[in-house]
């Protein structure tokens, strides 16, 4: 009796031992590094002259807005659509650009659309038309 007891006890102990031994080869967390992430999540094709997304809509950002400076600053930078709106003003305000007119609403929807806050770290959009059902208990 007192044998069995120590054998168990000396097996469980190995058991652990061998457990936390393997611990890294057996299991490895589900993490992805942050790099990875960013690449994941950023799949859009790139205009491989400015580094900006590919759009019907380039052509007049590269027109309004690479003259200046490095395409960088925009690609860098999230912003909401006012949040873009106010740097077109404080540029035009006090650095020189022009009146955009018309292309102001086509530059500002290419921006909205891929270089807004939510873009960069976006998790899924919530689920829609889910069909929940009633548990059966018992
Ligand atoms: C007439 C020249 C000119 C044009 C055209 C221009 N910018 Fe700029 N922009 C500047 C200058 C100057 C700066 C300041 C650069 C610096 O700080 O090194 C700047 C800075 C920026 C910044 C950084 C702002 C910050 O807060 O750091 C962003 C973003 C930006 N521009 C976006 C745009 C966009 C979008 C367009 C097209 C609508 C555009 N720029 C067109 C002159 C221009």
């Amino acid at each position: 009796m007192k044998l069995r007891g120590t054998t168990l006890l000396g097996v469980l102990i190995l058991g652990i031992f061998l457990l936390s031994a393997f611990h890294q080869t057996l299991y490895t967390p589900p993490t992805t590094p942050a790099t990875e992430l960013a690449v994941a999540s950023d799949t859009l094709k790139k205009d491989p002259d400015t580094g900006l997304v590919i759009d019907d809509n380039l052509m007049m950002v590269k027109a309004q807005c690479t003259s200046c400076h490095s395409p960088k600053l925009i690609s860098q930078n999230r912003f909401t659509r006012d949040g873009w709106r106010q740097k077109i003003r404080w540029m035009q305000a006090n650095h020189n650009l022009w009146d955009l007119g018309d292309t102001e609403k086509v530059v500002l929807d290419y921006l909205e659309k891929y270089y807004a806050p939510s873009q960069s770290y976006s998790r899924r959009a919530p689920l829609t038309n889910i069909e929940w059902y009633p548990l059966k208990l018992k």
